[in-house]
């Protein structure tokens, strides 16, 4: 039976941490803020919303929230973010996604400030991954990381296993491991030999959005699994894209759907709004 990685409990550890620097920023006449922007009526994005809010309360975080109507066009949006970039009491924008079909998402992501983009998703960010120079990283991939260190368990000349190839956790996580001297294989959905690629992975992080895609074939003894996915199975549960019953007994380690990788994102969210005030306070 594999060690399970608890991201619920490793989140509640960093949020402490968080919550503590916050206070002494407060008593320094510093208050850390996130304004968040949702669109519509999507029904994930008001949870998720909702849980994000939550959590910057329990720091101390203040945010706010602008809700827009469905119909809301693009440049009204932008005219939006374009407002927080200025409010010098705002230290976060994070603009919700997905957004309704009218608005182009990648045009958003590039009026937010990037000293303000908390979701690290601004290709200036991005391009700072690549470099190697600080900025905000995306906060998925940034909570895998966390908790493979938290783990204690080793990145330096281990083979990482990606299945998935998005922009908010595929692309980054890789360029994250790589500079962790990491060596990363991304996988997809043109991928050929899914299976025995996956097998050379000495950490195997899957986060395709397929549920039960990756069974215990897929896992080489002792393997490291991190399952990334919030999938929903045939009666309505969160669930992820490992078979965890049979994997689990494979592998070392793995992260459980619930209460893995998902609480990890957002206490990286907390983090990244911590950083944005102090950094644009010159702390
Ligand atoms: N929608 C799903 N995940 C995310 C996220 O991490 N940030 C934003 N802005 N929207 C999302």
């Amino acid at each position: 039976m594999s060690t399970v990685i608890d991201g619920k409990l490793t989140s509640a550890k960093v949020r402490e941490q968080i919550r503590e620097e916050v206070d002494k920023l407060k008593e320094n006449g510093i208050k850390p803020s996130l304004t968040v922007i949702r669109v519509g009526e999507d029904p994930a994005s008001k949870v998720y919303v909702r849980n994000k809010q939550k959590a910057c309360a329990e720091v101390g975080i203040e945010s706010e929230l602008i809700h827009l109507p469905e119909e809301t066009d693009e440049q009204e949006l932008i005219r939006i973010v374009e407002e927080c970039n200025q409010d010098p009491l705002t230290d976060g924008i994070l603009v919700q996604l997905p957004l309704p079909a009218q608005i182009d998402e990648e045009r958003v992501k590039s009026v937010i400030d990037p000293a303000k983009d908390v979701d690290g998703f601004h290709a200036v960010n991005m391009g700072r991954l690549i470099t190697g120079e600080a900025g905000f990283v995306p906060c998925t991939p940034a909570g895998i990381i966390r908790l493979l260190d938290e783990y204690d368990i080793g990145i330096d000349g281990a083979h990482c296993v990606i299945v998935g190839r998005s922009q908010i956790v595929g692309k980054p996580l890789a360029l994250l491991l790589l500079g962790r001297n990491a060596t990363v294989t991304i996988c997809h959905s043109r991928t050929r030999n899914l299976k025995e690629i996956c097998k050379q992975a000495d950490i195997l992080i899957s986060a395709a959005g397929q549920t039960g895609l990756i069974t215990a074939d897929h896992v080489k003894d002792q393997a490291v699994v991190i399952d990334v996915a919030m999938n929903r199975d045939e009666n309505g549960k969160l669930c992820g894209d490992v078979k965890f019953d049979e994997v689990s007994k494979k592998a070392a380690a793995i992260t459980p759907v619930p209460g893995g990788v998902g609480p990890m994102t957002v206490a990286m969210l907390l983090n990244n709004c911590l950083q944005s005030a102090k950094g644009r306070k010159a702390l």
